[in-house]
């Protein structure tokens, strides 16, 4: 049996806090949600919109190894082992401290940031990394003032590579998130318009970034996308935080670009070179914007020291997560049509690689290009604009059909050319009836909007109305 990710005892000390009931019971993940808790957890009781400390008898009755809870909390009968702290989110992210502290020096940490692309990043290093030695990344897009401790509390102390997604929504966000991962290595994928309306400009969204150079570790490495409008700015931040510079892109100047970049609607292959060497992978997840955040892994890995030719092959086998490009071919009359669905969330910058893709299926196989689209949210003052921009990348896309919901949407679809006005509507359900009455064999439909215009639910109607019987 492998040794348990922690016992009750070093929790207590990690957590510095005091124990109530004791264990000798290894604990053997964390949760912060009784739903998915799996037995020998320990449950960490965090307020939102609910008290966790609610739920802390319901967590033992689903096999909880011990809790972490707040000064205050009466403990009642059915209750187990109690890790008393005064605040549980200081408790947690003192265990994720603990956690970081107790790698192997060898050990590299990787910290993914940016405007977009953070997770399928996260998700390529950590399917690269897994083929070089024990590799730890979160299941999913945990990224937060939670998330991050909660997925450094859940590293194995034998990992040889932490991968850790950082996100934000406000400026000061990342600073104690990156100095509790103290990464080796920093990236950031790009940096973009998204959340306009909590910042005055990109600018302050670029330094909000920028901020994750601040828990690098002494002679840590910070990977910059040189085609980003913003490079100048974080690395002047990252040379200020004394981190070393290594830049990715298709600029000339990027350290780490691409000799040869072949796009094709199932995937990229890429030729480059690093260091003197030369390597040949493909990316089976399409997109300009796939590949170029394929650059920023390979740089990356060469820069954690791991077998980069061994690694970079994982690239080919991974698909695309659900929601992110993930395709499906589905029976349509006596032919098929292709689901691309995006639908997980937007911003301009990902509106057009989806589209891009969408441009790239060959006409031979699909002859008919449709875009649904949803709003993108979050988008400030400017939100109209950046919707009606969106009229060039749709047009050079071959896009025959647009088919749009949401009033930000409207604007853009009433730019467009009326043969390709599929139909606008109001919100999303509406939109898949529309849809479903104009489909037909021969079509690619690219499904796309932010998470709140519930473009989700399109996709699986679609999925669900087509699935092969
Ligand atoms: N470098 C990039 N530029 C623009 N869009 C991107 C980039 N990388 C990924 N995307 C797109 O952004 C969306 C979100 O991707 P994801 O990896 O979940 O990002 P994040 O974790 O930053 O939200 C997807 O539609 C994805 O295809
Ligand atoms: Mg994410």
């Amino acid at each position: 049996m492998s040794s348990p990710l922690w016992t009750f005892d070093e929790l207590v000390r990690a957590a510095a806090g005091r124990a109530e009931r004791v264990t000798g019971a290894p604990i053997v993940g964390l949760s912060i949600d009784t739903r998915t808790l799996q037995p020998g957890d320990l449950f960490v009781a965090l307020k939102d919109v609910r008290d966790g400390h609610e739920f802390v008898t319901k967590a033992f009755e689903a096999g909880a190894a011990a809790a972490l809870v707040a000064e205050g909390y009466e403990p009642r009968p059915g209750d187990g082992p109690l890790i008393r702290v005064p605040d549980t989110v200081s408790g947690l992210e003192a265990i994720g401290r603990a956690a970081r502290a107790r790698l192997a020096p060898e050990a590299r940490v990787v910290a993914v940031t940016g405007s977009a692309g953070k997770t399928g990043t996260k998700d390529m290093l950590r399917a690269c990394f897994s083929r070089i030695g024990p590799t730890h990344a979160a299941d999913k897009s945990f990224n937060n003032h939670w998330g991050v401790p909660l997925t450094l509390a859940r590293m194995p102390a034998t990992t040889r590579f932490a991968v850790i997604e950082i996100g934000m929504n406000h400026a000061g966000e990342i600073t104690p998130l990156t100095r509790l991962a103290r990464p080796h290595i920093a990236i950031v994928t790009t940096v973009e318009p998204v959340h306009l309306a909590q910042f005055p400009s990109v600018e302050a969204i670029a330094e909000a970034k920028a901020e994750i150079f601040l828990g690098l570790e002494p002679g840590g490495v910070a990977i910059l996308n040189r085609d980003n409008t913003h490079f100048e700015l974080l690395r002047r931040r990252a040379e200020a935080a004394g981190a070393r510079i290594v830049s990715f892109g298709q600029d000339a100047r990027a350290d780490v670009k691409p000799r040869s970049l072949e796009i094709a609607s199932d995937g990229t292959s890429i030729e480059l070179e690093i260091g003197g060497r030369e390597f040949r992978f493909r990316v089976a997840v399409p997109g300009i914007h796939i590949a170029r955040n394929a650059l920023a892994v390979a740089a990356a890995i060469h820069e954690a020291g791991a077998d980069t030719e061994t690694a970079l092959q994982a690239l080919s086998a991974l698909p695309p997560p659900p929601g992110r490009g993930s395709r499906q071919e589905l029976p349509v009359g006596d032919g098929r049509i292709l689901l691309i669905d995006e639908s997980y969330n937007a911003n301009p910058a990902s509106m057009r690689a989806a589209l891009a893709v969408l441009g790239t299926v060959p006409r031979a196989a699909y002859a008919r290009r449709i875009a649904v689209l949803g709003d993108m949210l979050e988008m400030g003052p400017e939100e109209i604009g950046h919707h009606v921009a969106l009229k060039e990348a749709v047009d050079a896309a071959g896009t025959d059909l647009v088919f749009a919901c949401g009033p930000n949407m409207a604007h853009l679809f009433a730019a467009l050319a009326p043969e390709k006005q599929g139909a606008w509507t109001a919100g999303s359900a509406e939109l898949t009836e529309q849809l479903v009455t104009r489909i037909a064999a021969g079509d690619v439909i690219m499904i796309k909007g932010s998470n709140g215009s519930r473009m989700g639910p399109v996709a699986e109607a679609l999925a669900k109305k087509f699935a092969t019987k």
